[in-house]
């Protein structure tokens, strides 16, 4: 995707550096990070400057590279399985996580030339990963009409899986080929990737769209305005049931209470066929202070942290949730559009 005219896939590596686009700073400032080994790498997808389920994917086979470039040779075994370990506790939720770690890892160890062929495959993976988001926008254009008003979730865009990203992805191959579309965006709290991720590719695209607070989404559905919704996802398990940003299951069932079609995108690096239900997927619960505190632009242009919640309050900040299948009209992936209780992958 191109930010300011100059194309950018949201992570990618450069000798034994891992460079991403500091998320954590948009839509106020665009700055590239770079992660010298693979535990500031770790650290750059635990503290969120790199997230989105296809970015953490990279991010983490990228950090598998990186450590198979440092291992040296008389503790080689050691270190690369501690890095394996390390790189998987970063973030329990998304699926990519854990097959590209795994696929990675499972290349290079069979290698003459372990580092080399860790960033090959890891390389690969990215690559596979931006074909497979461009087919699901292909799949998706099919569901959208001219004149289409669609509502979406959190950020499942380029800046979630490298490029193009999963539900927006047919958003903007739908906006290319000259179909009217009207996006309305969740804002997505607590962490706001809605209002500021979201918002700020559909800006870049010039594709029109407002910021609705995420308790509004009834109301619109009740006003007729929404034609379709389409949502991302961190994991889907073999019966169907998707995990998703906290909030995506109260969407579903709204849209189901008003007849609005719900569409899941993700490639099939997403799916994770162990886990025979959304009950076995993992959800990761995050700090507190992510509810408790805002980050957001002062009128004198500084990037400030303020607190927005009685002071001395405790909160809880689970921060993904499980949509049942019986909820979502089909999962769009790079193969196809597919029922939820069809699924071989
Ligand atoms: O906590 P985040 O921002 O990493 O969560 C991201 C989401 O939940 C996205 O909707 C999801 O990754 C799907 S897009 C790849």
């Amino acid at each position: 995707m191109k930010v300011d005219g100059k194309d950018y896939r949201t992570v990618w590596m450069e000798g034994s550096s891992v460079f991403l686009i500091e998320q954590n700073l948009l839509p106020f400032d665009f700055r590239i990070y770079e992660a010298k080994n693979y535990l500031e790498t770790c650290r750059a997808i635990k503290t969120m400057k790199v997230r989105g389920a296809g970015a953490v994917g990279e991010a983490a086979g990228f950090a598998m590279a990186q450590a198979f470039l440092e291992a040296l040779e008389n503790t080689f075994g050691e270190y690369i399985e501690k890095a394996k370990k390390d790189i998987e506790a970063t973030r329990p939720t998304a699926q990519n996580l854990f097959y590209t770690v795994s696929r990675v890892f499972a290349a290079a160890k069979k290698s003459t030339e372990p580092g080399k062929t860790a960033v090959v495959e890891a390389q690969k993976i990215a690559d596979e990963d931006v074909e497979a988001c461009k087919r699901i926008g292909e799949y998706g254009n099919e569901l959208i009409r001219d004149g289409f008003n669609i509502e979406t979730h959190c950020n499942a865009g380029w800046l979630a899986f490298v490029d193009y990203g999963t539900a927006l992805s047919p958003i903007y191959l739908a906006h290319r080929s000259g179909k009217k579309v009207f996006v309305y965006v969740d804002e997505t709290r607590p962490r706001n990737q809605g209002a500021k991720l979201t918002a700020w590719e559909l800006k870049n695209e010039g594709v029109p769209y407002v910021i609705l607070p995420d308790n509004a989404g009834a109301y619109l559905m009740f006003q007729g305005k929404i034609d379709i919704m389409i949502v991302g996802a961190d994991r889907i398990a073999r019966n169907g049931d998707v995990a998703n940003k906290i909030g995506t299951f109260e969407k579903a069932i709204v849209a189901k209470e008003f007849g609005v079609p719900f569409y899941v995108a993700a490639p099939s690096s997403t799916f994770d066929l162990n886990c025979n239900s959304g009950r076995d997927i993992p959800i990761e619960e995050r700090d507190e202070d992510e509810v408790l505190y805002q980050t957001g632009l002062t009128g004198e242009g500084n990037l400030e942290k303020i607190l927005v919640c009685s002071p001395g309050s405790k909160a809880i900040n689970p921060v993904f949730d499980i949509t049942p299948a019986k909820y979502i009209s089909g999962i769009i992936t790079e193969k196809g559009i597919i029922e939820p209780w069809a699924i071989k992958v």
